[in-house]
């Protein structure tokens, strides 16, 4: 499929045309005076969630130019490659199949049967009542995405069983939960597509020697490995392993065997709804006309913003505490996938790409930064999530809960002019509004694949690479040769600033 360059196509001159003239000073607050429909127009169901995109800065005009935009860039036909399982990941010769392993019924048999193996183990574990605690060890997608959703779906966590996530190198972190665990009780989970990351070796290397030294000796039964690497798990010791395959991403594996923890915190019925919450936005993503595909108008606002008005970052808020590691999952989403400076050749892009993505939990956040968000000097979009139904029955919480995030977005939108100074609120700062009924495996599935193809959606129009991730190489790299410097204080060839603080760091207390 041949590159079309984006910022080379009629429709982003005639974006920039637009900007130029009217669009930098577009107001939400008169075109909603202007045009009463435009809460309906710029609003939608999509599968298992409602979005409300009218108080952005976006108009009609732009709107179809984005449109355009994508169909002079071929959207559909990389959508549609990469659904078919085309080799779009170039840079590593691999296709991107996430979507794969969220289909029902599936005939896929190598797919269908390491689900129905995962699924029984997670029963399996589930009905062990000598196994109280269960410890995923892994990190970033082999992280992220399971502990986000343990947390998101506590609700329908089995009450016998408590979840642990260890990633850091930072031996505080493992030691802090191995204090609180018996070894006869934990099942150790070392979750790793590629069995190397030295954070998840590490980690598991002495988790299997705090078991060992305890006693425990049945490694089959308390340790599990997850992994494309079943030869690295066998030699580690590990002989109850669950596959998945080079064609599901680190960020894009909570789906796979990836997702065991949760599997075993929610159940198979419940993680097979998440699949499936996932797989009814896929079809959204690759059936809805691009007018109405909230991942693609999403993706578009997202080039609009980033590439037209120069927003640098995007900010996250879901009102539910239970999706308090939503923006971490989502930083590592976006950013490890469009954090690129070069395009699918190579060549470096005139245009800037992934934002920074940031957030918390409403209203939390409200009392630490949203200060900035409305009276700060720069513009960030702000998302918020909120979900209609409590899954607790504390009287009064939830509208408080409610009745914030609709402000907050009011307030954000309208601004204040009758006062001036400190106490002025220039208004007209944008977001976006989600609304989930209830926060269920379905839904919370079909969120995540949202932001998914909403990521994709911008990569592909900016012609990058969002499978890959080889701007975390090189730290690797350089870890490797300082941390026997640490030991012996070499500090040969490193530049003054890294000698000082090696020294510093050595320095006995
Ligand atoms: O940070 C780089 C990365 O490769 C991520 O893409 C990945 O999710 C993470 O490291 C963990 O990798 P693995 O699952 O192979 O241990």
């Amino acid at each position: 499929m041949s590159l079309v360059r984006c910022d080379q196509t009629d429709a982003w001159k005639n974006l920039r045309t637009h900007f130029d003239g009217s669009a930098r000073d577009f107001d939400a607050r008169h075109a909603f005076i202007a045009d009463p429909a435009r809460f309906d127009t710029l609003s939608q169901e999509a599968p298992h969630l409602f979005a409300d995109l009218s108080k952005n800065r976006i108009d009609a005009e732009a709107e179809t130019l984005l449109l355009q935009l994508a169909r002079e860039c071929g959207l559909e036909a990389r959508r549609d490659a990469m659904l078919a399982g085309e080799a779009i990941n170039s840079t590593e010769g691999r296709a991107v199949q996430h979507t794969r392993l969220r289909e029902p019924g599936t005939d896929d048999s190598e797919v269908a049967s390491v689900r129905q193996a995962m699924l029984a183990y997670a029963e399996q574990v589930r009905g062990d009542l000598h196994i109280t605690d269960i410890v995923n060890i892994g990190i970033g997608g082999s992280d992220l995405g399971p502990q986000m959703a343990v947390l998101a779906l506590e609700e329908f966590r089995a009450p016998a069983k408590r979840l642990h996530f260890v990633s850091n190198v930072d031996g505080h972190e493992l030691a802090g939960v191995l204090a609180g665990l018996k070894a006869e009780n934990t099942l150790f989970l070392v979750s790793s597509k590629t069995f190397t990351t030295i954070e998840t070796m590490t980690n598991a290397q002495s988790a299997k020697a705090w078991f060992e030294a305890a006693g425990g000796r049945d490694i089959a039964r308390h340790f599990a490995a997850l992994t494309t690497n079943v030869e690295a798990a066998a030699e580690f010791g590990i002989t109850t392993t669950f596959g998945f395959w080079d064609w599901v991403g680190g960020r894009y594996s909570m789906w796979s065997s990836i997702g065991l923890s949760l599997a075993i915190a929610i159940g198979a019925k419940a993680f097979e709804d998440l699949l499936a919450g996932a797989n009814a936005m896929d079809a959204h993503f690759r059936t809805a006309p691009l007018e109405r595909n909230l991942p693609v108008r999403l993706g578009l606002l997202d080039i609009w913003y980033r590439n037209f008005h120069g927003f640098t970052s995007r900010c996250v808020a879901p009102y539910a505490q239970a999706l308090r590691r939503l923006p971490a999952y989502l930083q590592q989403l976006e950013m490890e996938s469009n954090g690129k400076r070069v395009d699918l050749n190579g060549e470096p892009v005139p245009f800037s790409t992934s934002p920074v993505v940031w957030g918390e939990p409403g209203t939390n956040g409200q009392h630490a930064f949203f200060q900035m968000l409305h009276q700060g000097t720069d513009v960030v979009p702000l998302e918020f999530i909120a979900i209609r139904d409590a899954a607790h029955d504390l009287p009064g919480h939830h509208p408080k809960l409610l009745a914030n995030a609709l402000a907050q977005a009011q307030a954000l939108l309208q601004g204040k002019q009758d006062e001036g100074g400190h106490k002025h609120f220039p208004g007209n700062r944008p977001s976006t509004f989600f609304v989930l009924e209830k926060l269920t495996p379905a839904s919370l599935g079909a969120l995540i694949a949202l932001y998914e193809h909403r990521v994709f959606v911008s990569g592909a129009i900016w012609g990058i690479n969002s499978f890959d991730q080889w701007g975390v190489e090189l730290g690797k790299v350089l870890a490797r040769d300082i941390e026997p410097r640490l030991e012996t204080g070499d500090t040969t060839a490193l530049d003054p600033s890294t000698a000082g603080l090696l020294a510093r760091l050595r320095q006995p207390s």
